[in-house]
């Protein structure tokens, strides 16, 4: 579809999107988009045949009349270069598409990726078209939003009702909300079999490109929550001190890299000691120190966000990631729940029940296949509200790739030291919540790393 199919579709308004307006530029010398997120945004030439075009595209209008309003005191290539710079606000998401019909707003199509112009499907689609699998109906404060990863636009309405106007439906076929046949028939031999509904949606909101969502370091709640302090508070319980990585490690990195490997298989007779547990976490997972920074809003209000200095690297240098060893073999530690407080290098004992501890350990040893119990899980908690209060639409991705970060720099420990080592794919977050008493929205599981003796080694 490209702009000029919309100077025929009456029910299809133009408008710019809430918080920015078309008018003339503070130097009254260009045609300028302003808003309180950004800084003016000049286009063309000014000229006072553009006014009253400019005031219906603030209100919305079917383009064919802000392209007319522009001829009544201008000539065809003014009206031209007006919607090439309406062209120009649709390349970068300012202007959004009111379906209006019978003089009635009905719902607003929201352009998600660039250039993206809605179009009408011929006719109304008929009642064996149903929702397609990858879109979702959602609230957003007062409306509702249709979204769908594989449409360039989402759908705003106020009522329900408009999804059985033919107009609405016309849109959403047009624009890929619907398809024909039962849902799973479609993906048949389709690339998009592959895909479960929530990694599209995920995949898609975390990257730029697929959305116009605000993106990366926004820092939205400065000034009305603080952030959460780079160091977690620490538990009540008795403390154990963790020996330090005993040398600097004499062996090449690139030799470590070399030989790394997952192993599954724990020498349960001469079981991991204290003295590996300390230097695993030392040379991985110590926090070195803190970095006083401070980041700033859209706005320009800024504010003071510490960040820490560890092993492994982490996005914003947030380090929300927290280890929780759960014992089963160690020697010079008992069985059970620790977290490990990267600060002060020790270990706190938290209660736990024991059923569930033995739990968690067999939900570990059944994911890595292994022949018994891991003798030490390492579960990985995310302090999510850390990460979200600076991060927009990239937090989650962000953690997860910190995971990794944190896998591989176990990896390369545990090798070095000579102990068996695997990551763990899935392990069950509300089982973690319930051991620790965390609420899991606020510090929850994330991933989990399996540590042991490795076999034959003494
Ligand atoms: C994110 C991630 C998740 C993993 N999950 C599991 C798992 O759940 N079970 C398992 O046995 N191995 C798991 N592994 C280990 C991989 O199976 C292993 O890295 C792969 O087979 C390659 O072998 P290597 O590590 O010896 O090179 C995981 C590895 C990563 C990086």
């Amino acid at each position: 579809m490209s702009l000029s199919d919309l100077l025929s579709e009456r029910s299809i308004h133009i408008r710019m999107s809430s918080a920015c307006t078309a008018q003339r530029s503070d130097c009254g010398r260009f045609l300028a988009i302003v808003s309180d997120k950004f800084p003016e945004l000049r286009l063309t030439k000014w000229t006072q045949v553009f006014e009253l075009a400019n005031s219906r595209l603030n209100e919305g209008a079917p383009l064919v009349e802000l392209r007319d309003c522009v001829l009544t005191s201008g000539d065809d290539r003014q009206a031209a270069a007006y919607l090439a710079q309406i062209e120009r606000l649709c390349r970068v998401g300012l202007v959004e598409f009111p379906l209006v019909d019978d003089e009635e707003e009905v719902a607003v199509i929201a352009p998600q990726q660039e250039s993206y112009i809605p179009s009408l499907a011929p006719r109304m689609p008929d009642t064996a078209f149903v929702l397609h699998r990858f879109a979702c109906l959602r609230r957003d404060g007062e409306a509702w939003l249709a979204e769908s990863p594989l449409s360039g636009a989402r759908f705003r309405f106020v009522d329900l009702d408009a999804l059985d106007r033919p107009l609405v439906r016309r849109a959403l076929a047009a624009a890929g909300f619907l398809q024909a046949g039962r849902p799973e028939e479609d993906v048949q031999g389709h690339t998009l079999a592959h895909w479960e509904f929530h990694d599209l949606i995920y995949h898609t909101h975390s990257r730029r490109g697929w959305h116009h969502d605000p993106s990366g370091p926004q820092c939205p709640l400065i000034g009305l929550v603080e952030p959460e302090p780079v160091r977690r508070p620490e538990w009540p319980g008795a403390i154990v001190s963790l020996p330090r990585a005993a040398d600097a490690g004499g062996e090449a990195c690139s030799a470590i890299l070399e030989r790394r490997r997952s192993e599954r298989d724990f020498d349960d007779n001469n079981p991991i000691s204290i003295i590996e547990l300390g230097g695993l976490l030392d040379r991985a997972a110590r926090s070195r120190s803190s970095l006083a920074g401070s980041v700033q809003d859209s706005s320009g209000k800024t504010a003071p966000f510490e960040g820490a200095q560890r092993p492994y690297p982490s996005s914003g240098a947030i380090h929300e990631l927290e280890i929780y060893p759960v014992v089963h073999l160690c020697d010079g530690l008992d069985s059970g729940l620790y977290h490990y407080d990267s600060w002060r290098h020790a270990l706190v004992r938290i209660p736990a029940d024991d059923a569930d501890v033995a739990r968690l350990l067999r939900y570990a040893k059944i994911a890595i296949s292994a022949p018994g119990n891991p003798q030490i899980v390492l579960a990985i908690a995310a302090r999510f509200p850390r990460v979200f209060w600076k991060y927009k639409s990239i937090g989650y991705g962000n953690i997860l790739r910190n995971t990794g970060a944190l896998y591989q720099s176990l990896y390369l420990a545990a090798t070095e030291i000579g102990l068996a080592a695997c990551a763990v794919g899935s392990a069950d977050a509300m089982l973690f919540a319930r051991i620790t008493g965390l609420d899991p929205f606020i510090e929850g599981s994330v991933g989990d790393f399996v540590i042991g003796s490795r076999r034959g080694i003494g």
